[in-house]
């Protein structure tokens, strides 16, 4: 079983990767960190803890993060995730446990001191909670085991989906991730060029009828699922967080490479790109394994059948 730290800003797309990493039964999920990004941090927080409780799995606890972005102000995604970040689902859900006190990068450094060697961290919200983790505790890259996030673009420049060069993670705190990437930390990179060909459409959800999710994956995904549509032309909303999990399930869904990426912060026009140095001409050692390309209907089967909990 694999050692986790889930670090989210629940967003539909959050929501949906923490059913995925609960009912997997693949991962020890020694807790949910929070941190700002698609809402506010006060909502991800009751989010996260809203979306555990409907899966049964309260006892995991959430630790709050990083209100804000290391240097710039917050920025959200209320047009994909609605007002609330869940698309205005799992409004009679009352959380009901206290919120641990450690702050959520102090419990990434004592959990990778724990267990070194063991832990995995997997990041789909903005970096800011493990830029914070690196600034206190410098060794932790040779502690934790693999860092596996959810940002950026690389191959479809002009593709992004918040500049046309940035990824909305990645954007919202791109010195965070400037951070994260020079860190040292083995990292896997789960970006938009996988990310977007992974879609969950109205007729998949149709498939989860009778299952304890059905309500919830339906109406929570109907604002970014019209998002999608409207922005995109796309039937479905994109799985991005979810996939992100799903790599950490089975490595095999995707096919990777190592490469030199490094993080724009200084320009007004590509804030936040993630420039992927695909012709090895800074002559830089590879920081990253890129995800080039997926099986996205194997990924779509297996995300289904991860969330086909019966009543
Ligand atoms: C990422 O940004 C957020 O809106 C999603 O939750 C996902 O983590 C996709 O760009
Ligand atoms: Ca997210």
């Amino acid at each position: 079983m694999d050692k986790i730290i889930l670090d989210v800003d629940t967003g539909v797309d959050d929501a949906l990767a923490i059913l995925m990493a609960v009912e997997s039964g693949q991962l020890e999920i020694a807790g949910i960190t929070a941190v700002n990004g698609n809402v506010p941090l006060e909502q991800v927080m009751v989010n996260s803890k809203k979306v555990l409780q409907l899966a049964g799995r309260s006892d995991i606890p959430v630790y709050r993060g990083a209100g804000q972005p290391l240097l710039k102000g917050a920025f959200h995604e209320f047009g994909v995730h609605g007002d609330d970040g869940i698309g205005g689902s799992l409004q009679n859900i009352v959380p009901r446990v206290e919120d641990p006190v450690l702050f959520a990068p102090d419990f990434m450094i004592e959990q990778a001191k724990k267990f070194p060697g063991e832990l995995t961290l997997i990041m789909v919200g903005p970096l800011t909670n493990l830029a914070l983790a690196l600034r206190k505790e410098p060794t932790l890259p040779q502690l934790v085991k693999q860092v596996v996030v959810m940002g950026g673009l690389v191959s479809e420049s002009g593709r992004g989906n918040t500049l046309p060069t940035s990824e909305f993670n990645i954007f919202a705190d791109a010195e965070a991730a400037k951070i994260v990437f020079h860190s040292g930390m083995p990292i896997k990179l789960v970006s938009l060029d996988v990310t977007m060909k992974t879609f969950l459409t109205k007729e998949h959800i149709e498939q989860l009828q009778g299952s304890l999710y059905y309500d919830f994956v339906m109406k929570s995904t109907e604002v970014y699922r019209k998002y999608s549509m409207d922005n995109y032309g796309q039937n479905g909303c994109a799985l991005h967080d979810p996939l992100t999990v799903g790599v950490v399930l089975d490595p095999s869904l995707v096919k990777t490479a190592k490469y030199f990426v490094d993080i724009e912060t200084k320009s007004e026009l590509s804030y936040g790109q993630t420039i992927c140095d695909f012709l090895h001409l800074w002559k830089k050692e590879p920081n990253i394994e890129v995800c080039l390309a997926v099986d996205a209907d194997r990924f779509t089967t297996l995300f289904l059948d991860t969330l086909k909990k019966q009543l």
